[in-house]
């Protein structure tokens, strides 16, 4: 049977025209010229900033209703006092736990990330919000970044696909998305005021291609400039990156806002393109009244961003009052697509011994780890989720396993206390250091006897946090210690690995026969993960990022540009936020550089192309089948490349597939990664099953941005096409001449 591409695959890059020419965004302009008319500057300029901490103003005189903006990116936080951060503890608040964007990305699946997108929209609906604060899509530079679990990978085309279905998913279902942070907030050591120095190619190429994605592809109606510089200008008054590219080149429509006090000024961020300053008015408040009538800001600037607001305004009808926060926000139908996103984002990285799926013989089943009993929904700096409900792994394992098997629980390692938000001292870790030898024994003396031992561990919401980055990637509290002692007792232990980004996995690689890594996986992050360990859903996450050996061996540290060896690093932008300004002025006079040095070549386009083993590779994933391919074809067909080939399930039960295609330019003029990912399809494969897949590659994808003329250009010559089930394993290859 041959599989016809789907449809959001075979949209391309220059289909754009077509999705701008449709953009809701536009149905109303005749109407927006008459209400500017109307409009008086301070009633303009009200709608130009902050309203409250989510929302920003309509036009009451016309009945016209404000913007109310819902944090994302994987669930509606809860609802909180106008000005300050202070929780409402209502009941009806308490939303959906999606699993995070790591684990989105995991799936490798546009209708995934439609359905994700959808589900976000209508538990927003339900709280009467109209742009959710997401898709967060910045590209995963380091392993240590601090915001990992929440970007969604490391490559471009991959990022931008799951963006692009996030927001058809969000925008059908009438809420707003506000892609997030553009563009190149990547370390949240020193966000708020760090300089980024890059090539215009690396920028364009890894950095801004998912945005652009979103935009041309999916109409996005909401872009946030994120806090950092780029070549020594902050972005949310970036004339470049805000009128020009993401306005005059890319079409885009929507409003821009700045992330939360990540506006600079006055008369730069009007003119160079902010919308919307969020959450005060600092800046483009009465400020903004005086520039205008001083002749610095013209009017014709207020009137673009009024229309701006207006048009996001009228492609989202508002939802009443009264008809809002009348139900709880988590619905079963958005739990379902939780699931179901949580269950395809599993990756399996070994199972040497077979001990995946748990056999019916394993009668005594030993879970260990804090991470088995831990919930994520919420936890260090930043927006998290006041969730329902959240299944952890050790209730996911008691439910799927129960009359079935023996559990039992022991804890084995608990998290070194931190100091907390407000905390003057770091805690006492006296009775801490105790606890690591008393509960590594008894999980040691407990294993022995074990049929197999499940260990749940990894990092928290406390380890991985905005804000700041990582140390290292080291598994925290003496985890690898933990499972050394107790594979020594008894070798059948399974690791799984509850984390949203890369962790050193040597160790644990090394003495555990199977290794799951299993994300923040949402409200029903343990339920999927028992039907993947229990067998019932092979496993088919593949990683969107590359796990390397060491941190040492991933670019930025390779070259020694990452961390920034800067004296000045102060409390991050978010202090300033909730402790009314006092530290955001110190903040803006500090200076650091963060040189992106390894330029395009970024997570696995450095490691396949300098030769550098990871630990394990970007795109992989095991699955309980063995799949085979064969018969690659490739052919150009109008402004596409079309590959084909044929993949055959050889297992014995049905199973997802995620196959991938990467394509190598040998004989370019310019530097280029060995190969990059340019397609990529998820498909389901019965027993025995063979399917033909049909990946279509606009050539256009095939672009690089050439520095001197400043324009993209497509080389001609052979294209060399990989294909397989990662970015090293690939066993086709085929070629074609452009
Ligand atoms: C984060 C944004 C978030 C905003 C509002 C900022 O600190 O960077 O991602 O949407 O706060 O909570």
């Amino acid at each position: 049977m041959k599989l016809r591409t789907t449809i959001l695959a075979a949209l391309a890059f220059c289909m754009s025209a077509a999705a701008q020419q449709s953009n809701p965004l536009l149905r109303n302009e005749e109407k927006i010229t008459e209400i500017i008319k109307g409009m008086t500057l301070e009633e303009k300029v009200n709608m130009l900033h902050g309203k409250n901490m989510f929302s920003s103003a309509g036009i009451e005189r016309l009945g016209i209703a404000d913007i109310e903006y819902a944090d994302g990116p994987f669930g509606i936080r809860e609802e909180m006092e106008p000005h300050s951060w202070t929780p409402l503890k209502w009941e009806t608040d308490k939303a959906t736990f999606f699993p995070t964007g790591s684990a989105l990305a995991a799936t490798w699946s546009r209708e995934m990330a439609y359905e994700y997108g959808k589900a976000m929209a209508i538990e927003a609906r339900l709280r009467g919000k109209d742009m959710i604060l997401g898709s967060a899509m910045n590209i995963q530079r380091i392993p240590t970044g601090g915001r990992t679990y929440e970007y969604l990978s490391e490559d471009p085309i991959l990022s931008g696909e799951l963006a692009v279905g996030y927001t058809l998913g969000a925008q059908d279902n009438e809420a707003a998305v506000c892609l997030k942070h553009y563009a190149l907030n990547n370390q949240e050591n020193m966000r708020g005021y760090v300089n980024v120095n890059i090539t215009e190619r690396a920028m364009r190429e890894i950095y801004l291609t998912p945005f652009e994605m979103a935009v041309k592809r999916a109409n996005a109606y909401g872009v946030m400039a994120a806090y950092n510089k780029v070549w020594g200008h902050w972005i949310s008054e970036n004339p470049l990156l805000q009128n020009q590219i993401l306005r005059n080149e890319w079409g885009f429509k929507g409003i821009i806002i700045s992330d939360w006090g990540g506006t600079h000024s006055t008369v730069g961020a009007a003119i160079g393109g902010l919308d919307v300053e969020m959450p005060g008015n600092t800046f483009m408040g009465q400020a903004l009244i005086d520039s205008v009538k001083s002749g610095a800001v013209p009017m014709e600037v207020i009137d673009a961003k009024v229309r701006n607001l207006l048009r996001v305004r009228f492609a989202i009808p508002a939802v009443p009052k009264d008809v809002a926060n009348t139900q709880i926000t988590s619905q079963p139908k958005t739990q379902a697509i939780a699931y179901n996103v949580a269950s395809k984002s599993i990756v399996m990285l070994k199972n040497d011994g077979g001990l995946l799926p748990i056999s019916k013989k394993m009668k005594n089943i030993l879970v260990v780890g804090d991470n088995a009993t831990c919930t994520m929904a919420q936890g260090g700096v930043g927006a998290g989720v006041k969730t329902l409900y959240e299944v952890t792994p050790l209730e996911g394992l008691q439910k799927a396993l129960k009359g079935k098997a023996k559990i039992k629980y022991v804890k084995g390692y608990e998290p070194k206390p931190r100091r907390r938000w407000g905390e003057k001292k770091d805690p006492d870790l006296t009775e801490w250091n105790k606890n690591v030898l008393t509960l590594r024994e008894e999980a040691v003396a407990t294993a022995k006897d074990a049929d197999i031992i499940l260990f749940i561990g990894g990092d928290n919401r406390e380890v991985e946090t905005e804000g700041s980055d990582r140390k290292d990637i080291d598994l925290p509290f003496y985890q690898n210690e933990l499972v050394e002692a107790i594979a020594a007792v008894n070798p059948k232990v399974v690791s799984v690995m509850v984390a949203g980004a890369p962790v050193d996995l040597r160790i644990i690689n090394k003495v555990s026969s199977s290794l799951v890594y299993s994300w923040f996986n949402g409200s029903e992050g343990g339920n999927a993960l028992a039907d993947v360990l229990t067998g019932k859903v092979s496993p088919s996450g593949k990683l969107p990022f590359t796990l390397p050996m060491k941190l040492e061996d991933s670019p930025a540290y390779a070259l020694g540009v990452y961390p920034q060896k800067s004296e000045t690093q102060q409390a991050d932008v978010f202090v300033g936020l909730v402790d009314n300004g006092q530290n955001s002025k110190r903040k803006m006079e500090q200076k650091a550089d963060a040189d992106y040095t390894e330029g395009i070549m970024v997570g696995y386009r450095w490691f396949v192309s300098k030769d550098v083993a990871p630990m394990y590779p970007f795109g992989y994933g095991l699955s309980y089948v063995p799949f085979r391919y064969a018969d690659a074809k490739a052919e150009l067909k109008g402004t596409n490349i079309e590959v084909t080939f044929n993949i055959t399930n050889q297992g014995r039960m049905t199973a997802d597939e995620v196959a991938q295609v990467y394509v190598g330019r040998p004989d370019s003029k310019v530097e280029r990664p060995k190969y990059e990912l340019k397609g990529f399809e998820r498909i389901t494969l019965k027993a025995g099953e063979t399917k033909t897949i049909s990946i279509n590659i606009p050539v256009e994808q095939l672009r690089h941005w050439n520095e001197f003329q400043h324009t993209w250009n497509i080389e001609k010559g052979k294209a060399v096409i990989h294909i397989g089930s990662s970015s090293v394993d690939l066993p086709l290859q085929t070629e074609i001449e452009l």
